[in-house]
């Protein structure tokens, strides 16, 4: 009896994303350039044969001006690196700024009968980018755990999409689910209900990086590059030792 509720009980911390945490938040600074490192709040739901919490999101050509964001191969990998467009609320791709040639920015498609009911493939394509991507609220309201907001309430998502093929079909995608349980105020780790069973519900943290000279110029109008908050190295991050996020 005592053992069984024991393990019981064991099971149940183990499975909770929030075990006792430490005071104040993960030191942060702020760039106009930033990578973005998958982390999975609730380490549990992770891919046992392929985990993902670690890596870093880079994108891989998919057809004429279009890119699909995945996860690195290797931890150790290179990453995208992108910037806040201030100008009109984008997120785009560092490194691609041309007075001659268009941004590439990240895109949310909508197409449920495609991607599935409450998911949006994402794009990092040419063009400006989908209004309302953003990483922290801006110098006038830092987050205390930055992370990539979307436009619309949910989680971003890894999802595992059983193939790989040449051509642009990267097995393991990165896109976004539709929810509002971790929305509210001290949600952070809620879990999403809408979350498909091959996806893992992840946040991407930013992990600050140089910018490039021609960052915001472009041949569709030039854009200001804001400065967001980021971390120098998240993976030497010892999360329970900092507050909660929220
Ligand atoms: C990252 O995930 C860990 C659990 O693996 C969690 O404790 C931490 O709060 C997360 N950090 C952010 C900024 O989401
Ligand atoms: C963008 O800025 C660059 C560098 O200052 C300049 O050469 C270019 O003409 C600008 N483009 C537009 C559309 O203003
Ligand atoms: C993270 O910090 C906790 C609390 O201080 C400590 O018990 C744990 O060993 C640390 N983990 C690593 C990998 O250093």
């Amino acid at each position: 009896m005592l053992t069984a509720t024991f393990l019981t009980l064991a099971g149940l911390a183990a499975a909770s994303p929030i075990a006792p945490r430490g005071e104040g938040y993960a030191p942060y600074t702020w760039s106009k350039a930033w990578s973005l490192v998958v982390n999975v709040t609730d380490i549990s739901t992770d891919f046992p044969n392929y985990p993902i919490h670690g890596r870093k999101v880079v994108s891989i050509h998919s057809g004429a001006g279009l890119n699909t964001p995945t996860v690195t191969k290797e931890f150790s990998a290179g990453a995208d690196i992108f910037f806040n467009s201030e100008t009109d609320r984008t997120v785009r791709r560092s490194g691609s700024g041309s007075p001659t040639l268009p941004p590439l920015g990240l895109v949310e498609y909508n197409n449920p009968s495609i991607d599935g009911e409450h998911v949006h493939a994402l794009g990092v394509n040419f063009g400006p980018g989908t209004p309302g991507f953003g990483m922290s609220a801006g110098p006038l309201n830092p987050r205390p755990c930055p992370h990539l907001w979307a436009p619309q309430e949910g989680t971003f998502v890894v999802c595992d999409r059983g193939i790989e093929a040449p051509g642009g079909i990267a097995r393991y995608a990165v896109q976004f689910v539709d929810g509002e349980a971790n929305s509210a105020p001290r949600n952070y780790y809620a879990p999403e209900p809408n979350v498909p069973s091959n996806c893992v519900a992840v946040k991407l943290i930013p992990q600050c990086e140089t910018p490039a000279p021609e960052d915001g110029q472009s041949s569709q109008g030039n854009v200001t590059v804001g400065s967001a908050q980021c971390y120098p190295d998240v993976a030497s991050i010892n999360w329970s030792q900092y507050a909660e996020c929220w």
